[in-house]
């Protein structure tokens, strides 16, 4: 882990709400593994307010790349940074996704949940023999995210809106409940990798259950230290209460305990 000061290199609006910031960050870009996350300092926010975390988008070439929605006081001050400004960043942190799958891997993201989803796509191509598939869910096309650059690295994306705006009408679950099924009619092996909000990272982990498949599910908790300190990001495990800026962000589907 490092806390490194970054030079931003580009930083631009995506749509929909969405950001790109791309910084210089060698030691951080060294060592990241899919699903694990940087602490970002915010400059415009006086020294005692809280870093903000974001999961790493994409890394290489000493280039750290995240893609963030702004939401609040940190992300609206965060969109003030320019090409050339200097920020503070915390990372690699957590625990990430496995970097390797088997048979089809089947990636399911709602919202800024597919950030994570586009180094990890690039990781299970690289490392294994793994087909990989986006599944990709939000309210309208706005809402969906980075397709092309999922598309580029040559995958099939699936997107579902739940006003039909774009791929199927309804959640993601309606594409990737046909792709479970062809899949699990075929005996064909997969494995499941996912990350967006609560509702759907539940509905993910049932189906990873209920198909024998293995899950590996990134959840998102408000995070205070990022560091394993303050216990404010905790998520209820079978072995009992776990961090999500230690233990997790990323969980085998098996092991979440949802209330
Ligand atoms: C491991 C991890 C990875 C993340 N990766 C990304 C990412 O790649 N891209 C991205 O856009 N966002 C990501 N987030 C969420 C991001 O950290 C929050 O949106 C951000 O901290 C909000 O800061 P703010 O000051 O703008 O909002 P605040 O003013 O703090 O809050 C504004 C609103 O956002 C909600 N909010 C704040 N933090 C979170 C959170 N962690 N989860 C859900 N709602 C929240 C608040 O409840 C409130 O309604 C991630 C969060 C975690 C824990
Ligand atoms: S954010 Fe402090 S323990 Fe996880």
């Amino acid at each position: 882990m490092t806390d490194e000061k970054c030079s931003v290199l580009e930083h631009v609006d995506v749509g929909g709400g969405y950001r790109r910031l791309k910084v210089a960050s060698p030691a951080i870009v060294k060592d990241v593994q899919a699903g694990q996350f940087v602490h970002v300092r915010v400059p415009q926010l006086d020294e005692s307010s809280l870093r903000r975390p974001f999961s790493v988008f994409d890394a290489g070439d000493g280039v750290l790349t995240l893609l963030y929605k702004e939401v609040g006081r940190g992300t609206k001050a965060l969109g003030l940074v320019k090409a050339g400004d200097e920020i503070n960043i915390l990372g690699p942190l957590g625990h990430g996704f496995p970097s390797k799958a088997s048979g089809t891997a089947l990636l399911v993201g709602g919202g800024y949940g597919v950030a994570p989803l586009y180094l990890l796509a690039k990781m299970l191509l690289k490392n294994s023999s793994a087909k990989v598939k986006l599944f990709v869910g939000g309210r309208t096309a706005a809402d969906i995210l980075a397709l092309d650059e999922f598309r580029q690295l040559g995958i099939e994306v699936f997107p579902a809106t739940n006003d039909g705006s774009l791929g199927e009408k309804g959640l993601v679950t309606v594409p990737l409940d046909k792709e479970i099924a062809a899949l699990s009619a075929s005996s064909a092996p997969f494995e499941i990798f996912a990350c967006g909000p609560d509702p759907m990272l539940k509905a993910v982990s049932e189906r990873a259950i209920s198909s024998g498949a293995k899950g590996w599910i990134s959840m998102d908790r408000h995070m205070i230290c990022g560091v394993g300190a303050c216990y404010a990001c905790i998520q209820k495990t079978v072995r009992g209460n776990s961090r999500c800026c230690i233990e997790g962000p990323v969980f085998a589907a098996e092991d979440l305990v949802w209330e």
